[in-house]
Parts: C-alpha cells; sequence; structure tokens
C-alpha cells in the first residue's frame, strides 16, 4: 500500500493483501513536490537531476564516481563488463542471492560459481569457501551483503588483491552500511545498488555503480547510453553537435522523476535505517527465547546493518509451508530470501551437479517477516506472537 503525506492513495494493490505486509512504502509530500517539479521543468531524460543525484550519492558513499542506471541488475552487468568478465572467465559469486547477481554474469559469457554462505548465524558469503573456488579462469568475485549485513568485504578485498582478481559489490540491500567506518559498496572495484520498489531506498525500479576507479566509471557511463560520445542532454545545451558510437552499450539510464524521488528521499534514508534496526533490536529481543528458530547475525551486528528484511531459519523439524500459512491466516505476510540459485530450473539445466550444504539448508528453512521503518510496536507484538504461538 502506498501511502502520501498520511493518506491512503487508491485501493490496496492487491485485493487481499495483508493486515501486516512484508514492506510498506511512504512518501511525503516532499516527495511528490519533487517529482512533480521535474515533471513540470520539461526535461524527463537524464540531466540536471541525474548530475545533482550522482553528486549527492558519491558524496554520501564518500566514492569518486556514483553512476544512476535504469536498475541494479544493469549495474551488476555493467560492474563485469569494466572489470573485464567475457566468454571463459568465472566469476565466484554466492548462490544466497537474488538470480541477478549471477544473471549478469552468464549477460557477459562468463561462468558463475558458486559459493557457500558461512552458516546459520551469517548468510554472508565464506571467505575461506571462495578462496577454495579461485582458478587461473576466475575474473571477479561479488560479494553481496545479505540483508543490509556486511559481507567480509575486508578479508574478501585481501584475497582479492592478492590474486589480481576484482572485487564487485553487491550492495542491492545496502545502501548506507558500514563496515570499518567505510560504506558498503566501495570496498572493491564496483558496488551496485537497488532503488526497486521494497528496497531500502526505493523509486520503483532504478540503480547505481559507484567506484573510485576512473576507467570503470568511464566505460559504465559510456555503456550505460550505447556507447555514444554525447547524450541528448549534451546536446540540447550545445556542448555536442553530433555523437559517435565507440563500444557496443545499452540503453540502462535512468531518467529525470526518478532521480528527483531519490535525492529526496536519500535525505531521510539514515533516519529510516535507523527505525528499521530499532525494529529488528524488537525482534530479536520478543523472539529470543522461542525454540526450533534461529536469527541470524548478532545484535551488534545490527548497529552495522541496513536491516533490509527480517531473517530468521526454522529448524528441520518445522513444517515451513504450514508455519507460512499460520502466519497467513493472521494476516502477516512472509517470504523466502532466498531460494538457492543454483537450484532454479534454469540453473540446474546448466550447472546440475553444484552442492552447497549449508546454502541448501538456509534455504529450505528461510523465513523473512515483514519488516518496514514505520512498523509499530503493536504490529511487531502481533507477528513475534504469532510465531510463537506457531513454533
Ligand atoms: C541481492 C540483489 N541483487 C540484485 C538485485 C537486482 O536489483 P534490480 O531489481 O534493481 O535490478 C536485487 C533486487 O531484487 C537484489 O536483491
Amino acid at each position: 500500500m502506498t501511502r502520501i503525506a498520511g493518506r491512503t492513495l487508491g485501493e490496496r494493490a492487491i485485493a487481499t493483501s495483508p493486515d501486516i505486509p512484508l514492506f510498506d512504502l511512504r512518501l511525503e509530500e516532499e516527495d511528490l513536490q519533487a517529482v512533480r517539479e521535474a515533471l513540470e521543468s520539461g526535461w524527463l531524460t537524464m540531466g540536471p537531476r541525474i548530475e545533482q543525484f550522482e553528486s549527492a550519492y558519491a558524496e554520501f558513499l564518500g566514492c569518486s564516481h556514483a553512476i544512476a542506471l535504469s536498475n541494479c541488475t544493469a549495474a551488476l552487468h555493467l560492474a563485469y563488463l569494466a572489470v573485464g568478465v567475457g566468454p571463459g572467465d568465472e566469476v565466484v559469486v554466492p548462490s544466497m542471492s537474488f538470480a541477478a547477481t549471477s544473471n549478469a554474469v552468464l549477460y557477459c559469457g562468463g561462468t558463475p560459481v558458486f559459493a557457500e554462505i558461512v552458516g546459520r548465524e551469517d548468510l554472508g558469503i565464506d571467505v575461506a569457501d571462495v578462496a577454495d573456488r579461485i582458478t587461473d579462469r576466475t575474473k571477479a568475485v561479488c560479494a553481496m551483503h545479505y540483508a543490509g549485513y556486511p559481507a567480509a568485504v575486508d578479508r574478501l578485498r585481501e584475497l582479492c588483491d592478492a590474486r589480481g582478481i576484482a572485487l564487485v559489490e553487491d550492495a542491492a540491500h545496502s545502501p548506507s552500511a558500514e563496515l570499518d567506518g567505510r560504506k558498503l559498496g566501495t570496498w572493491g572495484a564496483a558496488g551496485c545498488f537497488s532503488f526497486f520498489s521494497n528496497k531500502v531506498l526505493s523509486v520503483g525500479e532504478g540503480g547505481l555503480l559507484a567506484t573510485d576507479d576512473d576507467a570503470v566509471a568511464e566505460r559504465v557511463k559510456s555503456l550505460r547510453s550505447h556507447g555514444m560520445t554525447s547524450g541528448s542532454w549534451d546536446r540540447h545545451r550545445g556542448h555536442a553537435e553530433t555523437y559517435d558510437i565507440v563500444d557496443l552499450g545499452f540503453n540502462y539510464r535512468m531518467d529525470e522523476p526518478r532521480a528527483a524521488l531519490l535525492l529526496s528521499r536519500m535525505r531521510r534514508v539514515d533516519d529510516d535505517i535507523e527505525r528499521r534496526r530499532r525494529i529488528v533490536r524488537g525482534y530479536r529481543e520478543r523472539l529470543k527465547g522461542v525454540e526450533r528458530l534461529t536469527i541470524p547475525y548478532s545484535d551488534d551486528d545490527v548497529d552495522r546493518s541496513s536491516c533490509y528484511v527480517m531473517p530468521t531459519l526454522l529448524d528441520e523439524s518445522v513444517d515451513r509451508r504450514e508455519f507460512r500459512q499460520g502466519l497467513s491466516a493472521r494476516g502477516i505476510q512472509t517470504s523466502i530470501l532466498y531460494p538457492a540459485i543454483h537450484e532454479f530450473s534454469e540453473y540446474r539445466k546448466r550447472y546440475p551437479d553444484v552442492s552447497l550444504p549449508r546454502t541448501e539448508d538456509a534455504a529450505r528453512t528461510q523465513v523473512t517477516l515483514p519488516l518496514f521503518p514505520h512498523m509499530t510496536d503493536e504490529q511487531l507484538d502481533r507477528v513475534t506472537e504469532a510465531v510463537a504461538e506457531l513454533l
């Protein structure tokens, strides 16, 4: 349900929407105003608001370049291309992620090599397992910051540097989290962010690639717009008369209304994350003694996470479908983040022999509970009481 400045606009998106949805989006009047101004400006494709958003986001992350894109899948695709992934190359990726992380390797003609998670307490990629999977053909390693909790990018960076391999971060869940005072998404050659509808910083569809590497930035800027030597905005302002095409690129551009909405919403993102953390702490406190349930990560980890979702893991003895149906019958929506990528039909067809016991265990037992910044204590009580009752 979308609410604007306390009002509900239209009907719920789905007639049978639950009382307590998995996520909920709130926009403020200032967001609407920003989009309205963009719409009224008469310039809708990439223009001044994109430039403004990119500078603001680069400053926010503390990196040299932030390049707005149509979505995070595009960011991953361009990140892999920019670090040189091509046919015959391998990229070590987590299987506990959304399929975009590995699909983008396939778009480049490369081969995704799936690595294990640490375990039930930490669903991030396991550094030792990554090290074991590196071969002469490995071009890059991708770390995904699951639910906004930092993957071990400090150690991965050392590993990658020692082996002459690029580190790419899938930071789709972590727009403003840090490890050792450095923002996630700025540890490797490229950090890829998502502004998809249910993300911590969302605009519907949108993405961004962050980098400190000038050559990566230049290639990504070129590839996002068909390898053209000038954009429409340059030509509109008379900065370029015509253009050449110097690379085989794509249309991965973002537009002005989205940049305006992002600029407006990003002013509140750290407050939103602080509210998410408060709710996650509330979950942890309330679910502490519940049997047959594991809450991954520690209380301290919560302070370092952007708390995108609230993951839990059931014991093998619990029937997950029944458990989820029980919550659904009480008006509580849940999800599974994630089914293991290597177990999807398309991937089984390509790579039938992949076996990752820890990832498969997590994928089989994971349940994601509702989490959004304005979730009330009453809603939290209802979810946690229902979980305890069903277990
Ligand atoms: C971990 C992860 N990577 C990549 C993506 C792809 O993001 P987008 O939908 O912006 O392409 C998502 C979004 O669902 C995601 O969760």
